[in-house]
């Protein structure tokens, strides 16, 4: 029987921890047969890690930095997302849209209506398609948000390597991040895991994997 595509994003303030569960979730997948995607943005195909270089690191206004995420989006859309879940892979994918709103939208403070509206055009579902949003729209079934208090994603940050346009902004926009994360997550609870990121490594992967289990996806 053919597996159905599963399109998880993982999001937090930069210094949450994402990365090392990220591919201890993709390792679980595979050991139990799956065929996995595992990508990130901005980027995920050579267009668009191209678009990540430029915003990560070339000063720009809100507008030119939401046109390029969103750009990059589309090409990863179309070359990656679509193709894998359409094949029945797990997509693990390190940041998705949401990071645009609480970033752009609550850290920048950029017109959330203008998102909105790249949103909509851009994550349009190929034809045919119903997809598993209300919207039409592509969302993630899962999105996995390592919570943490953005004073100590700045001490785990602290000297770590030489920051982006993004590391580099004080914990007063981590906390506008982190508050545009958390409405993300009350408007959307049946998909969102919050995970407490103030944790050890080890207990926060027993609740992430927990939650795999839980729902079915991961077997004990
Ligand atoms: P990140 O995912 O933290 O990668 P790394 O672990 O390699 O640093 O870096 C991506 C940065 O891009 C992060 O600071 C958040 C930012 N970003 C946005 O501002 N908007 C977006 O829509 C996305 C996807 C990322």
């Amino acid at each position: 029987m053919k597996n159905t595509g599963l399109f998880i994003s993982f999001e937090g303030i930069d210094g949450a921890g994402k990365s090392t569960h990220i591919d201890g979730l993709a390792a679980a997948f595979k050991a139990q047969g799956r065929h996995v995607t595992l990508t990130r943005e901005p980027g995920g195909t050579p267009l668009a890690e191209k678009l990540r270089d430029l915003v990560l690191h070339d000063a720009m206004d809100p507008l030119c930095e939401a046109l390029l995420i969103f750009a990059a989006r589309r090409d990863h859309l179309q070359n990656v997302i679509e193709p894998a879940l359409a094949r029945g892979d797990v997509v693990l994918c390190d940041r998705f849209t949401d990071a645009t709103f609480a970033y752009q939208g609550s850290g920048r403070g950029f017109d959330l209506a203008v998102l909105q509206q790249l949103e909509s055009w851009v994550q349009a579902l190929p034809q045919g398609l119903a997809g598993n949003s209300a919207t039409g729209l592509r969302q993630p079934d899962v999105t996995v948000w390592f919570e943490l208090d953005p004073a100590i994603a700045a001490e785990r940050l602290a000297g770590a390597r030489v920051p982006d346009r993004f590391e580099s902004q004080p914990v007063a926009f981590f906390q506008k991040v982190s508050d545009g994360y958390a409405q993300r997550a009350e408007a959307d609870p049946q998909r969102f895991v919050r995970l407490n990121a103030a944790q050890s490594r080890d207990a926060v992967w027993q609740q992430l994997a927990q939650h795999f289990v839980q729902r079915g996806w991961l077997s004990a």
